[in-house]
C-alpha cells in the first residue's frame, strides 16, 4: 500500500507516521528526515540541502524526485512505503505518479491533516526533536519523561531542530501556502483525498488516520 501522509509543517505527520507504518507494514520514508540524516552526515546531499531547509524553502524537485524514487525502488518498499512530506509541488506529484504508473504501482490512500496556521506555529515552537532517532516531542503537548533524553532510544539528544526557530517557521507555512497547498487539489482530482481534523489530541488524530486506511 502506497500511502501519502500531506499536511503543512507541524501537522502531525512526523506523529503518527509509527503507528501508520506499523499497521500497513511498510517503511516510513520522510523526505525531511533523509535530508537531517545527510545533513549530520555531511553528505554533498546534506550540504545542498542545509540552505534551503534554514531558509525554509523547498529543496529543487529533481534533487527530491531522484532522492525519492530511487527508495522506491529499494527492496523493502516494494510492497508499499508512507511518503511523509512529499509530494511538495505539483511537479514533485506528476512525477511520482509517472514513476508509479511505470512500476505497475499506485497511490492507493492520501491523508491531509488539516490544522490551522495559529495552532501550527505554536507546536513548531514547542516542538523538540530527537538528533539520534527523529522522535519528535513537543514541551507542552507531548514531554519526554525525561526532559531531554529520548523515550524511543534513550539518548540525551533531544533539542530544537534549526528551522523551528520563528523566523524560519512563517517562512515554511508561506512556502507551503505557496507551493505546496496547490498539491492538494491535483491529488483530489486523480485519487482522492480523505481530511482529518488533526486540531484533537495526538490520539484522537492517529484513531482517525487508521480509521482512513481502513
Ligand atoms: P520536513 O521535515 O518534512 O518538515 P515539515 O513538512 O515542515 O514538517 P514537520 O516535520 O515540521 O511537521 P510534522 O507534520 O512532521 O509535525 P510533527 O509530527 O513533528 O521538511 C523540512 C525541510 O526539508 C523543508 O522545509 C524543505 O526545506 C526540505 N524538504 C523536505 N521534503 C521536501 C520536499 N518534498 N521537497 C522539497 N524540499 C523538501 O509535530 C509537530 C509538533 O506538534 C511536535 O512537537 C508534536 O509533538 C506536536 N503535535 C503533533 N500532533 C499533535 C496533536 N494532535 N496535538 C498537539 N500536539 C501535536
Ligand atoms: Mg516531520
Amino acid at each position: 500500500m502506497n500511502i501519502i501522509l500531506f499536511g503543512p509543517p507541524g501537522a502531525g505527520k512526523g506523529t503518527q507516521a509509527a503507528a501508520i507504518c506499523q499497521r500497513a507494514s511498510v517503511p516510513h520514508v520522510a523526505t525531511g528526515d533523509i535530508f537531517r540524516r545527510n545533513l549530520r552526515e555531511g553528505t554533498p546531499l546534506g550540504q545542498l540541502a542545509r540552505g534551503y531547509m534554514d531558509r525554509g524553502e523547498l529543496v529543487p524537485d529533481s534533487v527530491v524526485c531522484d532522492l525519492v524514487t530511487d527508495r522506491l525502488g529499494q527492496p523493502d518498499a516494494q510492497g508499499g512505503v508512507l511518503l511523509d512530506g512529499f509530494p511538495r509541488t505539483v511537479v514533485q506529484a506528476a512525477l511520482l505518479s509517472k514513476w508509479l504508473d511505470e512500476n505497475g504501482r499506485k497511490i492507493d490512500v492520501v491523508v491531509n491533516l488539516r490544522v490551522p496556521d495559529d495552532v501550527l506555529v505554536k507546536r513548531l515552537s514547542g516542538r523538540r526533536t530527537c538528533l539520534a532517532c527523529g522522535a519528535t516531542y513537543h514541551v507542552d503537548y507531548n514531554p519526554p519523561s525525561t526532559p531531554g533524553v529520548c523515550d524511543v532510544c534513550g539518548k540525551a539528544d533531544v533539542v530544537q531542530r534549526d528551522d523551528d526557530r520563528e523566523e524560519t517557521v512563517l517562512a515554511r507555512l508561506s512556502t507551503y501556502h505557496r507551493d505546496t497547498a496547490a498539491v492538494l487539489p491535483w491529488l483530489q482530482e486523480r485519487v482522492g483525498v480523505v481530511d482529518v481534523d488533526a486540531t484533537r489530541s495526538i490520539d484522537d488524530v492517529g484513531a482517525a488516520v487508521l480509521a482512513a486506511l481502513a
